[in-house]
């Protein structure tokens, strides 16, 4: 049995990798697809009573994915780069994921939807598998697509859901409109994986919408594994009190340096990652 989408956990521990394999493959289906991982969910794996050194926490992080690794060879493990946004240039990115692509068979490498992130996806992705991460507008969706239209290998983007919900607006309008907007291009070689979901109906309408991927927390997931769920044809997503993000018309021809790639939760999520990394290394 399989859903509409492809199934990943979103976290850091392995623990709960296993327990969302075997739920899935108790419950008849093929098992989880993938696993998304990201700074702060290691940083709080790898918490211990002193501080790393950078190596120890990068070893961490290693160690953590191949066990990840072993416990879904067949999916995929996004992993993702570090770095102090105030200094991190392109070319740190891609050398971080030429090194870190080789800790596992099955790694992605992910990227942030910033202007150095996407240089360094322009050029990495035909070196290997990306996913770039913090997406919260269809314009940066514009820009992805265009920056990895030579690729070679998967490339995956992630809309941040429930951090748009968190102010207020239907981050779930994000995930319909790319969908839309990639759809009507004939080129879908930019999977739309929906992740910060944060709720049941956010992972239905998902579901409805046949996003290519949903990466799940297990807190969430383990809520939704009770009956796995699926929505009916008629689903509505109804979330009264969030703002619509309409669609846009854009065209996707543009060199992607053109296209306005800003977005202020882009940024802090940038920074908030490197905030939870850092208090854990010395
Ligand atoms: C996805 O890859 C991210 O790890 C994740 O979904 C972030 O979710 P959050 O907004 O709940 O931190």
């Amino acid at each position: 049995m399989n859903f509409s989408s492809k199934i990943y956990i979103d976290g850091g521990d392995p623990a709960e990798t296993k327990q969302a394999d075997a739920m899935l493959k108790k419950a008849g289906y093929h098992g989880l697809d993938g696993q998304t991982t990201n700074p702060s969910l290691i940083a709080k794996r790898l918490m211990n009573n002193r501080k790393l050194t950078s190596k120890e926490a990068a070893d961490g992080y290693r160690k953590t994915v191949e066990e990840m690794s072993n416990i879904i060879p067949d999916g995929n493990i996004s992993i993702q780069v570090i770095g102090d946004p105030a200094t991190l240039t392109a070319e740190d990115m891609v050398s971080q994921a030429r090194d870190r692509i080789r800790w596992i068979p099955n790694g992605v490498i992910k990227l942030p939807c910033s202007r150095p992130g996407l240089e360094a996806a322009e050029i990495f992705c035909e070196e290997g598998p990306v996913n770039i991460t913090l997406n919260f507008s269809q314009e940066q969706a514009a820009a992805v697509f265009a920056a990895t239209k030579t690729h070679n290998y998967d490339v995956y983007l992630s809309p941040f859901v429930g951090r748009l919900d968190d102010k207020g607006e239907n981050g779930m309008d994000v995930v319909a409109n790319e969908l839309s907007m990639y759809r009507a291009s004939g080129d879908n070689h930019v999977q739309v994986l929906t992740a910060s979901v944060r709720n049941i109906k956010h992972l239905l309408y998902a579901l409805w919408l046949k996003s290519p991927v949903i990466t799940i927390p297990f807190k969430i997931f383990s809520e939704w594994a009770k009956t796995f769920e699926v929505p009916p044809q008629d689903f509505i997503y109804d979330v009264p009190g969030l703002s619509e993000i309409p669609y846009r018309e854009l065209t996707l021809d543009k060199n992607w340096t053109e296209y306005d790639i800003h977005h202020d939760l882009t940024d802090s999520g940038i920074a908030k990652f490197w905030e939870d990394w850092s208090s854990i290394v010395a």
